[in-house]
């Protein structure tokens, strides 16, 4: 019987021959809902990047720090938060609402484990609602009642897809197009935040821990994982303002500190950036 990190069985919603995207994550962060093939993922891609864990370190802290700066210098009070993740030890929820009592903040996931913990967890109090939904179709999220309820679209939201667009590689809609419907939803004064894996295309070293990254990812039991561009990462800002510093190395993002003087090779193929609806 595959079991938790605690021990458990997995539930019926758990197909333990397949890694979740989520589960994965939530090994990387030291979480403790994942099963053994997630797991063994996570060692698998430490065995190509033996900081994989920073790397998913970096991404989650950037998510925070963005959310602080939204909440705080920017004073957004929506938040619409694609692709959740399982919670963990502080969500985008406790982040804002710290700053911004009053924030309401939507999370959206589809993953079988994200749904059974997500409204357990994320819905902490009237402020705070978990919508299963499909974040690529986004005529399902901007359409969902629930969602409407809670956020006012006439008044400026800020709209995370962290950690998500790279798992997304459907030759039918681009994600760059899937952003264009996201942001022309938005008011003026929104944001934008997105992390992604990125490759720094130079043809050294980082380009090419990116390429092999990549492999171990999308051939994975999870089987997604796109490394992509600059270009390609800035055109999922369709129309946007890029707030300082624009896209850069998730670590370096204003930091709380002095930013580590060399990033390890990993820590430099994810980066993140916030665009602002004009
Ligand atoms: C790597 S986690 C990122 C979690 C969080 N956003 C963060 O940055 O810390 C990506 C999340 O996106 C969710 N996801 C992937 N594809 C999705 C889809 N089509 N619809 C909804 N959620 C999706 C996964 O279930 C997973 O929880």
């Amino acid at each position: 019987m595959t079991q938790s990190s605690t021990g458990g069985p997995a539930p019926s919603y758990v197909d333990p021959t397949k890694a979740s995207i989520a589960r994965v994550y939530d090994a990387a962060l030291g979480g403790k809902d994942n099963y053994e093939i997630d797991r063994a993922t996570v060692a698998k891609l430490r065995t190509v990047a033996p900081e994989i864990e920073q790397f998913t370190v970096d991404h989650r802290a950037f998510l925070i720090r963005a959310t602080r700066f939204l909440a705080g210098t920017a004073g957004i009070t929506q938040f619409l938060d694609c692709g959740s993740g399982l919670p963990t030890a502080e969500n985008t929820h406790q982040a804002a609402q710290r700053l911004q009592p009053d924030a309401r903040v939507v999370y959206v996931d589809n993953d079988p484990t994200v749904i059974a913990h997500g409204r357990a967890l994320l819905e902490d109090n009237e402020s705070t609602l978990f919508s299963p939904a499909d974040i690529f179709t986004p005529a399902a999220v901007l359409e969902d009642p629930a969602i409407r309820r809670l956020l006012d679209f006439s008044q400026p939201i800020a709209l995370f897809q962290l950690g998500t667009l790279h798992h997304y590689d459907d030759p039918a809609r681009s994600p760059q197009s899937i952003m264009e419907s996201y942001v022309d939803a938005l008011p003026s004064g929104s944001y934008v935040v997105i992390a992604h894996f990125f490759d720094s295309e130079d043809g050294d070293a980082d380009s090419e821990l990116a390429r092999r990254l990549e492999d171990v990812f999308v051939h994975s039991p999870m089987g997604s994982g796109r490394f992509r561009t600059r270009a390609e990462i800035e055109g999922m800002f369709p129309g946007l303002e890029m707030v300082e510093p624009g896209i850069e190395l998730c670590v370096r993002w204003w930091p709380d500190g002095p930013p580590p003087p060399s990033p390890a090779p990993a820590q430099r193929c994810i980066v993140g950036g916030i665009g602002r609806k004009p």
